[in-house]
């Protein structure tokens, strides 16, 4: 049964009623730019066809009563009210999960935005915790939902930059824009090209012949948003320490590849690896735009190889999975570039396949990890799809 169905069913079953409406945000998946968002990069995801869904209808009261089928059916009740302090109606601390809706509730009102109390079910093919933004999409679809019933309007990237603040402030994890920016402003067989200081955004056609698959190595980690925050103030320190030599500088998007190598010397040895990446990673995403223009796949795939390398050994945020799992990819027949995508440390490989190899490309793959680890591999052919979007 499509997810749709399944929360309209259950919303059926829950509330005595079918649901007013149907809100969808979906995943995301990174292509190039990698860990750069937070350093004014450019980044260049697309859209997934993997999504959230909710159903929804107005409670008419105060109170949102949410119910999460993927977690169990688990169910929370809040206000506007118990918010602030992430409490839910009777006082209790809000689960993990529903600071997602609930951030996005807080960072809605603090926008000035009308925050009505909503029933809803919800439920994502997204899967969790594997780099393709499952929070996003929960935070998008929330946020369109919201939007819906207090009648208000705003354009996607001001939804994707609340989404953001509810993230960071919220439920503390220090990300950038990329995420909320690409399951809000996605867009049907298009990639997406972010300048994430400007916040303007063009999109690119994805090269006819080539497909992008999605490797999913079935291995989850804990702590990542911790180990996450502490490389964006890596970033932070080497921008404070740069920045005595040259006092314009802002963030590591401020300095070339050949400045870098010029004052890498004054950053100690963690920082400079970490700066290392995050310069040559924007370098590497501004050389990868005509490439892609002009079609030349094999040496856009040979700049995510790159990329998967750097953030290997310089940012340290792969695993010894997402390795196995790119390294086994890379010499498959029809693979143009393979690398870990998202935040990282564990979740899923994005790969650049030729289209006349993608199913033996899709097999090879599972079946020599699965040999080697034990581990069953999803792997997901993908669609650019639309971004968040209320279906009814
Ligand atoms: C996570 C964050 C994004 C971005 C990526 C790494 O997905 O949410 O903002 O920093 O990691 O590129």
């Amino acid at each position: 049964m499509e997810i749709s169905e399944i929360v309209t069913r259950a919303f059926e079953e829950k509330f005595g009623k079918k649901p007013d409406h149907l809100a969808s945000a979906p995943g995301r998946v990174n292509l190039l730019g990698e860990h750069v968002d937070y350093n004014d990069g450019f980044v260049l995801p697309a859209a997934i066809n993997l999504a959230t869904r909710i159903a929804f209808s107005s409670s008419g009261s105060e109170k949102s009563t949410l119910v999460a089928l993927d977690i169990d059916y688990d169910e929370t009740t809040f206000d506007l009210k118990g918010v602030f302090d992430k409490k839910d109606s009777n006082g209790r601390m809000l689960s993990e999960w529903s600071r997602y809706p609930a951030g996005m509730a807080w960072a809605l009102n603090e926008k000035g935005l009308e925050v009505n109390g909503m029933n809803a079910v919800f439920s994502s093919d997204v899967p969790r915790g594997a780099s393709l933004s499952s929070s996003a999409s929960v935070e998008m679809a929330f946020g369109k939902a919201w939007q819906k019933l207090g009648g208000w309007d705003i354009p996607p990237m001001q939804l994707a930059l609340i989404g953001q603040r509810a993230e960071n402030a919220y439920v503390g994890m220090n990300c950038g824009i990329m995420d909320q920016f690409a399951s809000a402003c996605g867009e049907k067989d298009r990639l997406l090209l972010l300048d994430c200081r400007s916040l303007e955004y063009r999109t690119l056609p994805l090269p006819e012949d080539v497909a992008i698959v999605i490797a999913d190595t079935s291995v989850r980690r804990t702590l990542v948003s911790s180990a996450y925050n502490k490389r964006r103030e890596s970033c932070e320190e080497a921008v404070r320490l740069l920045k005595t030599k040259i006092p314009s500088l802002k963030s590591l998007r401020d300095i070339s590849v050949e400045d870098f190598e010029k004052l890498s010397g004054l950053l100690p040895a963690e920082t400079e690896m970490r700066a290392r990446h995050v310069v040559y990673e924007i370098a590497r995403t501004s050389r990868s735009i005509p490439l892609l223009e002009s079609g030349d796949v094999e040496a856009f795939g040979q700049l995510m190889n790159e990329c998967h390398a750097s953030l290997r050994d310089l940012y340290e945020v792969s695993g010894p999975e997402l390795d196995l799992m790119a390294c086994l990819a890379q010499p498959l027949k029809g693979c143009l570039g393979a690398r870990q995508t998202g935040g990282g440390f564990a979740g899923c490989t994005v790969n650049l396949v030729r289209k006349e190899y993608t199913d033996e490309f899709s097999q090879m793959l599972s079946t020599q990890y699965e040999s080697k680890t034990g581990l069953h591999p999803a792997v997901y052919i993908c669609e650019a799809s639309k971004g968040a979007e209320i279906l009814y």
